[in-house]
């Protein structure tokens, strides 16, 4: 299927495009939101980040999709599962990035729910993480929320992380 696409309660999940470039440029100029990331994204680094997602989808059958609001279309933010060396260890990470005006509605949790859900039961894995920054505290509630469990934390991204692991 080429075009799969991941509803919930509030949510549409589907895979990312190049027009969604304007959509993730929210999130990518927004200093706040990118807080834990090395920078900023532009708008051609935002063009290769959709390439690099394009390209997970490929190589790995994986990777980030577009968040939508089911009933009005309104873009929300991007969430998927982003193959991820840990230790040494290729383990499949749940990645969450929400646009700035709509947190605190539980929309990354329903959509980490879904993925983590999505990931057992339709992909087969055994056992997914998530890698959010020890100082995130937003995005360490949403792993929790979903019941993940902190494992131990890791130096990755030249940072310290925790890594929250959920099995099936
Ligand atoms: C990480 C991030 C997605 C978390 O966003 P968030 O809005 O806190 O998370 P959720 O969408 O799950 O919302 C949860 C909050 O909404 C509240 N909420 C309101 N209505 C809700 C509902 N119907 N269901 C669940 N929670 C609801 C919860 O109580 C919670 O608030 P609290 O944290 O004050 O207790 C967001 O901070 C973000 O995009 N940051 C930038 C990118 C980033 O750092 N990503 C993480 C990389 S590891």
């Amino acid at each position: 299927m080429n075009n799969p696409v991941i509803s919930t309660e509030r949510l549409l999940l589907r895979k990312m495009t190049k027009e969604d470039t304007g959509n993730l440029m929210e999130i990518f100029s927004d200093p706040v939101a990118m807080r834990y990331y090395p920078s900023i994204k532009n708008e051609s680094e935002t063009m290769e980040w959709i390439e690099w997602t394009k390209n997970n989808y490929d190589k790995y059958g994986v990777g980030l999709w577009i968040v939508e609001d089911k009933v009005t279309g309104e873009f929300l933010g991007q969430c998927g599962i982003v193959p991820q060396e840990v230790d040494g260890v290729m383990e499949m990470e749940i990645g969450y990035l929400f646009v700035r005006r709509v947190w605190g509605k539980g929309y990354a949790s329903e959509a980490v729910l879904a993925w983590k859900n999505y990931g057992f039961e339709i992909l087969k894995f055994n056992r997914m993480v998530s890698l959010p920054d020890v100082n995130n505290v937003p995005s360490t509630k949403v792993a929790e929320r979903i019941g993940m469990q902190a494992i131990k934390t890791i130096n990755k991204w030249g940072k310290e992380v925790y890594v929250y692991s959920v099995s099936i």
